[in-house]
């Protein structure tokens, strides 16, 4: 099964496809945590994205395809994968159309905007596996360490109030068009965002049917 997430930033994308992960096995891939990789470890990937992603704005398509080919490449994926995080426009969409991807079910966790900005503001993300923690909705046990690895949970710099605003325009300028784009082929359901992670997890499942 190909599934992929769809939302604004902060809608919980992440959160959910780590969930479906859990549930059924099949690799959850997040190009947002590959690029913060990337530009952790100083790659050419990374040099290349790291001030589109400053700004809030997307990163060049053929940076991300490029990424994104290689780990769909790989051996877990070979049975299906969840994308979080992309396609990301109308043209990513398209390129995976030309990879010969088929996608089975398209997931938009909605969430409306004013929402948005309250819950990156308690968002922290380790620096070490990526694993995501919320000050209030999801604590870690020791505060600012990650219960999986232990590395150091921490603000992630896009989470800035100014920069969730630009990744909120982006969004609805590039990302939102998805919806007719994965509708128009019947593949397209939206999930609404709860107020408790559980509630919406319990929605998304009922979803995917999983
Ligand atoms: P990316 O990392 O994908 O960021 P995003 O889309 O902005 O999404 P987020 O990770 O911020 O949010 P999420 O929806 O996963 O929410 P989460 O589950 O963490 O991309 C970052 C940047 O990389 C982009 O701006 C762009 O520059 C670049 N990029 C990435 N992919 C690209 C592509 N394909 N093309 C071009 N550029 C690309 O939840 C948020 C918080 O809320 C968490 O703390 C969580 O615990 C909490 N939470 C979750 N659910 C709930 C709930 N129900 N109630 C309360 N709190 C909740």
């Amino acid at each position: 099964m190909n599934l992929i997430f769809l939302g604004a930033p902060g809608a919980g994308k992440g959160t959910q496809a780590e969930f479906v992960r859990e549930k059924t096995g099949i690799p959850a891939i997040s190009t947002g945590n590959m690029l913060r990789e990337a530009v952790r470890n100083k790659t050419s990937a990374g040099l290349a994205a790291k001030e589109y992603m400053d700004r809030g704005d997307l990163v060049p398509d053929e940076v991300v395809v490029g990424i994104l080919k290689d780990r769909i490449g790989e051996d877990d994926a070979g049975n299906g994968f969840i994308l979080d995080g992309f396609p990301r426009n109308v043209r990513q969409a398209e390129i995976l159309e030309e990879m010969g991807v088929d996608i089975d079910l398209v997931i938009e966790i909605h969430v409306p905007d004013e929402k948005i900005c309250a819950r990156m503001s308690g968002r922290r993300v380790c620096e070490k596996c990526g694993s995501s923690y919320h000050t209030e909705y999801k604590p870690a046990k020791i505060e600012g360490k990650c219960d999986l690895c232990g590395g150091d949970a921490v603000q992630r710099d896009d989470d800035k109030p100014e920069t969730v605003l630009s990744r909120l325009k982006t969004y609805h300028e590039k990302t939102a068009p998805l919806k007719d784009f994965y509708a128009g082929k019947g593949k397209l359901k939206t999930v609404e965002g709860q107020e408790l992670v559980d509630d919406t997890k319990r929605l998304t499942f009922e979803a995917i049917g999983c």
